[in-house]
């Protein structure tokens, strides 16, 4: 579900035509809907509400700070990977103390920054993390709560390799029997409390039965950790829940609830969830202009003023985003969200942006309607890892990000300049 439709043949976002937003503001823009945000938190607040859970949003995902402002507003805490990011959530007004930090490289500048502001959990990967943690904590006089992020050794084999992250073989995390000798050494450390443990599967799990299979196998190390005199109180299930980059093709926050609730609920452990991607992807599309269309060799080109730069997942992970023209025939059915949606009058194009790289393309063989030189082409479902992905490969300055509140609509990043592309190698 999402706030993005045709109306009359031109694509709007809440009650704002896009191609309105885009004269203003240029492209490429990335453009957000502030009521699709917070449909997608509150569903996945309400699905799981019976464990009255932390939702920590993964900032990852989608990170500019009016948007975690508007989350934070809403009564969501916050994930954070990285001292950038844990700024950026203080920064947003988000409650230290509800904070989550994960991440296999923490450095000390990072664990000296999160215990200086007080979060709520360290995410910890390692023994020797653990070791640089608790003497950091006893420098700093601080007693911070910590989570062994645990491997149970689960996956959903439609998950891209590069994000499966709860096998065993990954960087990610401790395997389960090594958790046990990890409590051994650490459960009655004087500096850190080990009271947590936390999973992140992977991401996107396109259905409930790993986090089930993952939760099962945490519930039976908990029980043993209880033999032995090792309370756990907090269990972090991590993010991963999947967003529909094509129209119903993922499950929905209830449907991951109705699975894992009646494991968790009579268990009496503080629940902690990470969603990143379900509430932020489909809250953003990514408007391009076409710059020429090109017949060449076997293939019809669509180029695009995007590029990797702006959206690399289809660049690197081969990833299928819905992409369509922002005007359509007045009386022509809005286009089902289908990568593989064939327009009735089309012909088979890639659709790709300028940058020197035979990677860089952001949809190969879609068959859209005949497209000219100016149109405006929308990347749906571009919210989630997007922006935070792009880069200044090329020297390309960083697209605008706008958000749109209903009639309103407000620019939240400005787009970059050339200067912003060099200016930090000039005062040096
Ligand atoms: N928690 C942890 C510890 C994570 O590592 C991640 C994502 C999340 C939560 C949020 O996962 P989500 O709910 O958004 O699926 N760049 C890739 C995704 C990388 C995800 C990394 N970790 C992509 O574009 O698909």
């Amino acid at each position: 579900m999402d706030h993005f439709e045709y109306r009359n043949g031109s694509l709007f976002c809440e009650q704002v035509a896009v191609a309105d937003i885009v004269a203003e503001v240029g492209t490429p823009a990335y453009i957000y809907s502030s009521a699709t945000l917070l449909h997608h938190y509150n569903a996945i607040a309400d699905a799981f509400g019976e464990l009255n859970p932390t939702i920590c949003y993964s900032i990852k995902s989608l990170a500019n700070v009016n948007i975690l402002k508007l989350l934070s507003s809403a009564g969501c805490s916050f994930d954070v990977t990285s001292g950038g990011e844990l700024a950026r959530a203080l920064v947003a007004g988000g409650d230290a103390s509800k904070i989550v930090f994960a991440g296999v490289g923490k450095t000390d500048r990072e664990l000296s920054d999160a215990l200086t502001a007080g979060i709520g959990v360290f995410n910890i990967e390692s023994e020797a993390e653990f070791e640089n943690l608790s003497r950091l904590a006893a420098q700093a006089g601080a007693n911070p709560h910590a989570a062994l992020r645990l491997n149970p050794d689960v996956y959903d084999p439609k998950t891209h390799t590069y994000t499966a992250t709860g096998k065993k073989e990954t960087k990610f995390g401790v395997d389960i029997e090594r958790a046990e000798r990890f409590f051994d050494a650490y459960g009655s450390d004087p500096n850190v409390v080990l009271d947590g443990i936390h999973l992140h599967i992977g991401s996107p799990i396109y259905s409930a039965q790993p986090y089930v299979e993952a939760i099962k196998k945490t519930l039976t190390l908990i029980e043993r950790l209880k033999g032995k005199r090792f309370e756990v109180r907090t269990l972090d299930i991590g993010g991963g829940f999947a967003a529909d980059y094509e129209t119903g093709a993922s499950p929905e926050a209830s449907e991951y609830a109705a699975a894992i609730v009646p494991l968790l609920k009579d268990t009496g452990l503080a629940v902690i969830l990470e969603p990143g991607r379900q509430i932020s992807c489909n809250s953003g599309i990514l408007a391009t202009q076409v710059q020429y269309v090109k017949t060449g060799g076997e293939k019809n080109f669509v180029i695009v003023d995007a590029a990797m730069t702006d959206l690399f997942r289809p660049a690197l992970y081969g990833s299928e985003h819905f992409v369509y023209p922002a005007s359509i025939a007045p009386d022509a059915d809005p286009p089902e969200r289908k990568a593989g949606f064939t327009a009735p009058d089309g012909t088979k194009v890639d659709v790709v942006g300028g940058v020197c790289e035979g990677s860089d393309f952001l949809a190969k063989d879609r068959v859209l309607p005949p497209i000219s030189r100016g149109d405006l082409m929308i990347v749906f479902s571009a919210g989630a890892y997007g922006f935070v992905m792009s880069s200044q490969y090329n020297s390309r300055p960083r697209s605008v990000e706008v958000l749109v509140e209903g009639a309103e609509y407000r620019i939240i990043r400005r787009r970059e300049t050339y200067e912003d592309t060099y200016a930090a190698e000039l005062d040096v």
